[in-house]
């Protein structure tokens, strides 16, 4: 990439980016899957759960030493007091810089089939080495995760009992982790109790929430299913994170990932918004998509959004309430991109505490467990010998 004396944030192109959006308007909510109450996990065939490799996977899910600097670990983005995910806008990273999206909840990852905001990977085994190597996250590097594990004689004895490995592989790691997150499972909601049959379990003022979101307020047109999401992307025109405008570290991250994903020179230079799964596509009508998300346990999860632009839910019922928002990426004019799902609402007040409401219901008791004890670190007995 070449640098040049216009390598500046402010500047905004005039040319206008002509993108055709032919599609039509699919509506008629009664089209959408119905929603429901949470049933078991899936369960890939060539990874069990069983109660070993489970308690393996939370151990490593703990601990620092399958990053690169043996600093971060998954439960520092991933905190158990802050909904297992990370309360700022944007993540912490990597130390040396701040990550560039909001951090997602691991709670409920496993019924997931796109994972990240822009549904980068596809199962919870594939997601967790782009978790653990990538750059701005655990920056860990495979040979030295799995030198690091051979000597800790805890791990080399579990890998031993789990999966076999005369020394832990690191992609059996990936594995035990996946295994510990298929147990992060929140399923006893005041909603999912009221859709088993319990008709006490949601207030009455939840019911008119859960009514306004399945009717007026037309959330279900895209927060469906047992999920609550459908899992497509989509523009909402949420605002672009402040960050990037006013903070530095910020700011080298959001540039080192335009460079990283591939974007052509000039939308290095001038983008100022997360073109979402455009990285993915290339495709100018994915601009600013992004993966609907699963509506559970946000009660613990905020700030909400990919990079955190709401504080709480009144803030992001609002934002709904107005038919969404705008966003603009290198070239000044309104991403064409936007979804056409989004119009003004027209709830009043108190149709907005209602929907408040619902949402707040579909958070149970929080889910804590006990941080573990982790293994230490001790030579290899044939170089113990050697001494
Ligand atoms: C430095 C912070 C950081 C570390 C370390 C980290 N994560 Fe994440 N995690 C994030 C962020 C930020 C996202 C969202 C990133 C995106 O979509 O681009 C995320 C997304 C996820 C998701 C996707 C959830 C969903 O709804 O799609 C899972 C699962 C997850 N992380 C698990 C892990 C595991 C397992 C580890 C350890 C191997 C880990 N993370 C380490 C910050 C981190
Ligand atoms: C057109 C599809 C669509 C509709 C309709 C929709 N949403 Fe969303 N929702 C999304 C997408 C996509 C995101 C993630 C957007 C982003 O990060 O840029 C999201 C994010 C959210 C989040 C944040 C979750 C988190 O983990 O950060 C909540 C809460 C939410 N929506 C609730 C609602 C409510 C309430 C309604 C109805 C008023 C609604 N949504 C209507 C697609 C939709």
């Amino acid at each position: 990439m070449k640098k040049g004396k216009s390598q500046s944030m402010a500047i905004i192109g005039t040319s206008i980016g002509v993108i055709a959006l032919g599609l039509a308007t699919p509506s008629s909510a009664d089209m959408n899957p119905p929603l429901a109450a949470l049933g078991p996990p899936p369960v890939p065939l060539d990874n069990p759960q069983t109660p070993e490799k489970v308690e393996l996977g939370k151990l490593l899910f703990f601990d620092s030493r399958i990053g690169g600097d043996a600093s971060v670990s998954c439960a520092d983005c991933h905190a158990q007091k802050q909904g297992w995910g990370f309360n700022d806008s944007l993540s912490r990273g990597y130390p040396g810089v701040i990550h560039w999206r909001n951090s997602q909840t691991v709670i409920n990852s496993a019924y997931l089939g796109k994972l990240f905001w822009t549904g980068s990977a596809k199962s919870l085994e594939g997601q967790a080495p782009s978790a653990a190597l990538g750059a701005v996250s655990g920056n860990g590097e495979r040979d030295m995760v799995e030198a690091r594990l051979a000597f800790i004689p805890e791990y080399v004895k579990r890998f031993n009992k789990v999966f076999g490995d005369d020394w832990p592989k690191v992609n059996n790691t990936w594995k035990a982790i996946a295994a510990f997150e298929r147990t992060l499972i929140h399923d006893q909601t005041p909603f999912d109790k009221f859709m088993r049959g319990d008709k006490n379990a949601l207030t009455k003022q939840q019911k008119r929430g859960l009514k306004l979101f399945q009717g007026k307020a037309n959330c279900i047109e895209c927060h469906n299913g047992q999920l609550l999401t459908d899992q497509k992307y989509y523009n909402l025109g949420v605002p672009r994170a402040e960050d990037w405008l006013e903070n530095g570290m910020a700011q080298v991250t959001f540039r080192y990932e335009q460079y990283a994903k591939g974007v052509t020179e000039e939308m290095y230079r001038k983008i100022k918004d997360d073109a979402g799964l455009y990285y993915r596509t290339k495709q100018k009508s994915d601009m600013g998509k992004f993966r609907t998300p699963p509506l559970r346990y946000t009660a613990y999860t905020a700030p909400f959004m990919h990079n955190g632009a709401f504080l709480d839910f009144e803030e992001l019922v609002d934002f709904y309430n107005a038919g969404g928002g705008t966003n603009e990426f290198t070239d000044g004019t309104f991403a064409k991109s936007k979804t056409k799902l989004l119009k003004p609402l027209k709830l009043n007040d108190k149709e907005k505490e209602d929907l408040v409401a619902f949402l707040e219901s579909l958070s149970g008791e929080e889910i804590k467990i006990p941080t573990p004890k982790l293994p230490p670190y001790a030579p290899l007995p044939a170089m113990a010998d050697a001494n």
